[in-house]
């Protein structure tokens, strides 16, 4: 069994992990009612309250499972990439258990732990496939030979997806985090009342750019210059129909970009993993797109797809290949725009 935790962000998760991906234990502490009044994440106060949740949300992984340290295989830890202060918690715990339990350490990739997310609840294996990491902090598309051998094909240059639902949800007063309200209100909102940009780039591009989108909405609801959008009077049908063709513009986006990425790597596979992934409209799109396109599509479970420990199985694959670390390793907390290991 092997112990895993993730603190990347703003939720504090552990569980426990047989072969075979075996979830004997998990558990999630989220920090939503600390971050709601700022509109985001406030650094500070996520590696804070991770101090304070990390003991107990491990104790209750362990617990659930009916294990106690001596019984493990390894302690397992997301690194990377992520909120520096909130890694450093998680790494240290992970370093701590380690030393009193005795056990090796594993260091693992939040990234790569999001697209094995679509691995957890299938036999066979997904990989090779293209990868879709699309979250509040990332969206990348790479080439994955396995579970732990993946190329940058390409990612966002400015906001990432989900980044780009939360602030529309600022501006529409939606409470955070806003990507789950955007996309339950544009159920009732019309996707071509707004015509607002879907960035392609040029026909070869595996890029994506969220930030003109975010202007256009913005301007579709005020002028340019300091705007107070408290102050903004709207009706529940704009705001759905603005949420509708935001959403839609995203939706768009990815879909194409997916598709070229199976185009050019011949790939025969797409699977799909971050908290993004549970946006029920981009599941459709890319439904769709796998039946016209002909690849096999895998999503994560929904409940894997925003941040949790489970995706942490892949420290098992990264056991088998003998990637151990020691307790020097360090966190790795910034943006992945290129090719790494
Ligand atoms: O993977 P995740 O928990 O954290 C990161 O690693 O970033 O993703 C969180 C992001 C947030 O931006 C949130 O608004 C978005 O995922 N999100 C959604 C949905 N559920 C979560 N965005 C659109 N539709 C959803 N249903
Ligand atoms: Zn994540």
């Amino acid at each position: 069994m092997i112990l895993t935790i993730e603190s990347t962000c703003d939720e504090t998760a552990a569980a426990v992990i047989g072969r075979g991906r075996r979830v004997l234990g998990a558990a999630v502490a989220g920090q939503e009612s600390i971050h709601e009044r700022f509109r985001g994440v406030v650094p500070e106060l996520a590696a804070r309250a991770h101090v304070a949740r990390i003991l107990p949300v491990i104790d209750e992984a362990m617990r659930m499972a009916g294990v106690q340290g001596h019984d493990l295989t390894a302690v397992a830890v997301a690194n990377q990439p992520g909120l520096a202060g909130s890694l450093l918690v998680g790494l240290c715990a992970a370093k701590s258990l380690c030393l009193a339990w005795n056990k090796p350490l594993i260091t693992v990739n939040h990234l790569y732990a999001h697209l094995y997310a679509c691995q957890l609840d299938r036999e066979t294996s997904v990989f090779p496939c293209v990868g879709l990491i699309i979250s509040g902090g990332h969206t990348s598309l790479y080439a994955c030979r396995s579970a732990i051998e993946l190329e940058h094909l390409g990612g966002t240059i400015d906001d990432a997806a989900g980044e780009a639902f939360d602030k529309v949800a600022v501006m529409l007063n939606l409470p955070y985090p806003g990507g789950p309200h955007v996309s339950r209100l544009a159920q009732q909102g019309n996707p071509r009342a707004h015509d607002f940009p879907r960035s392609l780039f040029d026909a070869e591009s595996l890029d994506f750019s969220f930030s003109g989108l975010k202007t256009a909405v913005r301007y579709a609801l005020v002028g340019p210059g300091r705007q107070d959008f408290r102050e903004l009077q709207l009706s529940p049908q704009q705001v759905s129909d603005i949420c509708a063709s935001f959403q839609a513009a995203v939706v768009d986006a990815v879909v194409e970009k997916c598709l070229r990425a199976i185009r050019r790597t011949k790939l025969k596979r797409l699977c799909v993993g971050g908290g993004v992934a549970a946006n029920q409209a981009l599941r459709s799109a890319l439904a769709d797109a796998s039946q016209r396109a002909q690849f096999e599509l895998c999503i994560a479970q929904p409940q894997w797809c925003t941040d949790n420990a489970v995706m942490g199985a892949i420290a098992w694959e990264l056991w088998d290949a003998g990637r151990i670390d020691g307790l020097d390793a360090d966190i790795l907390p910034g943006l992945v725009r290129h090719t790494h290991r």
